[in-house]
C-alpha cells in the first residue's frame, strides 16, 4: 500500500476529522483513489498525519458509513468497488477540478508483445532450455549477500568481474581485440545505439544503415537524432562502393557482418576491409552489431569486424537476449580506447549504470563456465530445431517458398515465390496463431522485397514442425499473385 497524500492543514480551524473525510472523498470522487485500492490503517494514518487515532476513526465511520470505503474483515480498509454513480457525478466545489475522473480506471493497457510467443517469433531464444533452477540460484544468493556498497550507486562502466568475464569471451570466441577497460556494460543493443548516436553524431551528420535492415536499430538511430540513409546488402553484405558514393556526411555505418539481420548474409572479407578502408579514410566510425554470431550451423563462425580493424574505428555491440533471455537487459559495448571517456560520459548521463544484482549474477554465471556450457548445449538444440523447420517446409511449403540463408542465427529468410504480399500472408499466419515477420516490413525505401522470416530458436522441433503444417495450408489458401 502506497501512503496517501491528505491535504492536511492543522492550523486551518477546520476539525481534523472533517479534513481527513473531505481529503478521502475528494481524492476518491477525483479518481486518486481507485476502487479496489487499499487505503491506510487508522494507526498508520494517526502516525503519518502526527495526530491521535481518533479523529482518524470518526472519519473512516462516516466513509464507510456512506459507501466511500469499505472495510474487509482482517485485511484492511479498501476504496469501495461499488461507488454510487450519483456520489460520483456530484456537483464540484467551485475552484476544483477533477483531474483524474474515474472513468480514468479502466484496466490496464495489454502489454506491448508484438504478437507473444506463436511459433516463428522472431528474436526469440530457447527459454524452455534455459538453466532456470541455476540462475535463480545465483540471483538469490547475490541478492541476500548485497553489500550496502552493492545496493549504492554503481560504475557507469559496469561490475568490473563482467566486464573482465566478456572480454574473455570476446577474445577467445569472437576474435575482438579488447581489453575489459573497453568493455562498458548497458542494458541491451538498443541502449547501446542510443548511445553511439549521443557520443558519435553531429547536428547533420548521417548513419548509414542496412537495407533491408533491423527495424530496432533504425529506431534507436534515428530517436537519437540520426538522419538515416539506407545502403543495399546483396549476397556479400553491405555494398561498400554504394556507402562511399553517398558522400561525406556520412559519419557512421550500422551493420549486421556476421549474420545480416534479416536475411541473414555473411559479410565476405573483401567487403569488410572495404568497409574498414571506408571507416579510416574518412574519419567515420562502423558500429558493429553482433547480435546472434554465436550460432553458425554450416562453418565456424566468423570472427568479429572489430578484431580485423587495425584502426580502432569499429564499436562493438553484444547483447545476452539471444544467448540467455531476453528479459536480462544486459547488453555491451566495446569501445576503442579514444572514445572511452566521451562513452562512458554519456552513459551516466544517460540512465546511470545497469542493475547491479544481474551483473553480479551474470558475472559468476560467465566466470564458473555455466554460460560457454549454455552456449554449446545451445548449438545443439538450435541446429534440431532449424532441421526441423527446414524439413517441415520442404514437406507443407516448398512449392510456396525458397529459403534465401538459414546457415546461422535463430531464424531464416525466405522468399515467396509467388509475389504474393508477405504482410497478407503475415497477418493470415496470426489468425492462425503463427507470428512471423514480413520481409518488406525490414526496408525503408519503396524497393521492397517480399519474404517471410521465421524465428525458429523460441520453439519445439514439434511446434515447428507443426507451425509448417499451417503455414502450408495458409500459403495455399492466400494463393495467387499480388
Ligand atoms: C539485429 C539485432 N540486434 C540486436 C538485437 C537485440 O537487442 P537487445 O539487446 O536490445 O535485446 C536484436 C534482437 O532482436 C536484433 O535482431
Amino acid at each position: 500500500m502506497t501512503t496517501f497524500h491528505l491535504p492536511f492543514d492543522r492550523t486551518a480551524g477546520i476539525p481534523i476529522h472533517r479534513q481527513i473525510y473531505e481529503g478521502f472523498r475528494r481524492a476518491i470522487l477525483d479518481g486518486l483513489l481507485r476502487p479496489g485500492q487499499r487505503v491506510p490503517s487508522t494507526r498508520a494514518l494517526a502516525v503519518e498525519l502526527e495526530v491521535s487515532r481518533l479523529p482518524v476513526l470518526t472519519a473512516y465511520d462516516q466513509l464507510l458509513h456512506e459507501g466511500y470505503l469499505t472495510g474487509r474483515v482482517g485485511s484492511g480498509t479498501f476504496v469501495s468497488d461499488a461507488l454510487p454513480d450519483d456520489l460520483l457525478r456530484s456537483p464540484e466545489p467551485a475552484g476544483t477540478s477533477r483531474t483524474q475522473p474515474r472513468g480514468m480506471s479502466r484496466p490496464l493497457p495489454r502489454p506491448r508483445d508484438e504478437g507473444g510467443l506463436g511459433p516463428f517469433r522472431m528474436s526469440l531464444p530457447a527459454l524452455d532450455q534455459f538453466p532456470h533452477a541455476l540462475w535463480a540460484r545465483l540471483v538469490a544468493r547475490h541478492a541476500h549477500a548485497l553489500t550496502h556498497a552493492q545496493m549504492a550507486y554503481g560504475d557507469p562502466a559496469g561490475l568490473v568481474p563482467l566486464r573482465v568475464a566478456i572480454a574473455e569471451h570476446l577474445r577467445a570466441a569472437r576474435a575482438v581485440r579488447c581489453e575489459a577497460e573497453q568493455v562498458l556494460i548497458v542494458s541491451g543493443s538498443q541502449a547501446a545505439l542510443r548511445l553511439a548516436t549521443a557520443v558519435l553524431l553531429s547536428r547533420g551528420d548521417r548513419v548509414a544503415v542496412e537495407e533491408p535492415g533491423y527495424p530496432g536499430a533504425r529506431a534507436a538511430l534515428s530517436a537519437g537524432g540520426a538522419e538515416l540513409v539506407t545502403v543495399p546488402v546483396d549476397d556479400q553484405g553491405m555494398n561498400v562502393p554504394a556507402l562511399r558514393a553517398l558522400g561525406a556526411k556520412v559519419r557512421v555505418a550500422y551493420v549486421t557482418p556476421s549474420h545480416q539481420y534479416p536475411l541473414g548474409t555473411s559479410m565476405t572479407a573483401g567487403r569488410r576491409f572495404a568497409l574498414l578502408d571506408w571507416a579510416f579514410r574518412r574519419d567515420a566510425w562502423v558500429l558493429e552489431d553482433d547480435y546472434d554470431s554465436e550460432y553458425r550451423y554450416v562453418s565456424r563462425p566468423l570472427g568479429a569486424l572489430q578484431g580485423m580493424d587495425p584502426h580502432q574505428r569499429v564499436v562493438y555491440i553484444g547483447t545476452f537476449s539471444k544467448v540467455l533471455f531476453p528479459a536480462v537487459r544486459v547488453g555491451y559495448l566495446v569501445v576503442p580506447p579514444a572514445l572511452w571517456d566521451r562513452f562512458v560520459e554519456a552513459r551516466e548521463a544517460l540512465d546511470l549504470f545497469s542493475p547491479t544484482l544481474y551483473q553480479l549474477a551474470l558475472a559468476e554465471f560467465l566466470r564458473e563456465g555455466h554460460f560457454a556450457r549454455h552456449l554449446r548445449r545451445m548449438r545443439g538444440v538450435y541446429l534440431a530445431r532449424r532441421d526441423a523447420l527446414l524439413s517441415g517446409l520442404a514437406r507443407h511449403c516448398g512449392d510456396h517458398l525458397t529459403v534465401h540463408n538459414a546457415d546461422a542465427g535463430l531464424h531464416m529468410a525466405l522468399r515467396l515465390t509467388s509475389g504474393r504480399s508477405d504482410v497478407e500472408v503475415v497477418r493470415r499466419m496470426a489468425q492462425r496463431g503463427l507470428t512471423a515477420t514480413a520481409l518488406s516490413s525490414c526496408y525503408a525505401g519503396a524497393t521492397r522485397r517480399s519474404g517471410l522470416l521465421l524465428g525458429f530458436g523460441g520453439s519445439t522441433e514439434r511446434r515447428l514442425l507443426d507451425a509448417t503444417g499451417t503455414l502450408g495450408q495458409v500459403l495455399r489458401d492466400t494463393g495467387g499473385p499480388r
